[in-house]
């Protein structure tokens, strides 16, 4: 469970955390394409009304001392072409359900109950390493779908992808119509992560990977 806490600065970036997998590579010794991340349905809950911040720390929203509720969850991922390159400048944005399993949107059911102090919403802008990362909550369920996160990513004015992420072997599922729509095991596991506990951590924060693979030739 989370409890209160502060957070020095504004805008979170990586490096102060210990990113397990940051190390391996996606380039194998063959030139094999990757295996595109599959296109998901944007829903109809992409933020109505964008909020006063963006950025891609989602516990706290602008200078407010009292973060969101919720597992405290760094999410973070490549934006990649199939070749295994890296996506520098690719704006990557997330939307998501706070702990009471409420959107930022006008229609958003359990709207009377919604948590405040969550942003909701946040963007990052890749750098030569098609690196990206947020800090946010875990995602919940809420009435007729199973815990998720919606991506989309964009470059310049183009969206190329929009999607979503699923918590890696989560019992709802195979009862969630969105991810049953998905074609086959290689796109469920595409879009399915493990949520991991940090090891270090005092206050239950958990670790999730999500590296995103486009069908388009990365130019710099
Ligand atoms: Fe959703």
């Amino acid at each position: 469970m989370s409890q209160p806490f502060t957070f020095p600065t504004r805008r979170l970036f990586l490096g102060a955390l210990a990113l397990g997998g940051a190390a391996f590579t996606v380039r194998g010794a063959f030139a094999e394409e990757l295996f595109r991340t599959p296109r998901q349905t944007e829903g109809p809950f992409y933020p109505n009304k964008l909020p006063l911040d963006t950025d891609n720390d989602l516990l706290i929203i602008n200078d407010s001392i009292t973060p969101a509720v919720g597992e405290i969850t760094h999410l973070s991922g490549r934006v990649l072409d199939v070749k295994g390159e890296p996506i520098r400048n690719a704006l990557v944005e997330i939307w998501q359900v706070d702990s009471k399993g409420a959107y930022l949107h006008t229609d958003t059911a359990n709207r009377d109950k919604r948590d405040v102090n969550f942003q909701g919403f946040g963007r990052f802008l890749t750098g030569s390493t098609g690196e990206y990362y947020f800090r946010t909550v875990k995602p919940v369920q809420y009435p007729g779908r199973c815990p998720h996160i919606h991506f989309k990513v964009k470059k310049g004015n183009k969206e190329l992808l929009t999607t979503q992420c699923y918590i890696k072997g989560h019992p709802g599922n195979e009862r969630d119509g969105i991810f049953r729509s998905l074609r086959d095991e290689k796109e469920k596991a595409a879009l399915s992560v493990d949520f991991t506990a940090m090891k270090n951590s005092r206050i239950g924060e958990v670790a999730a990977r999500f590296d995103i693979v486009l069908g388009f030739t990365a130019v710099s």
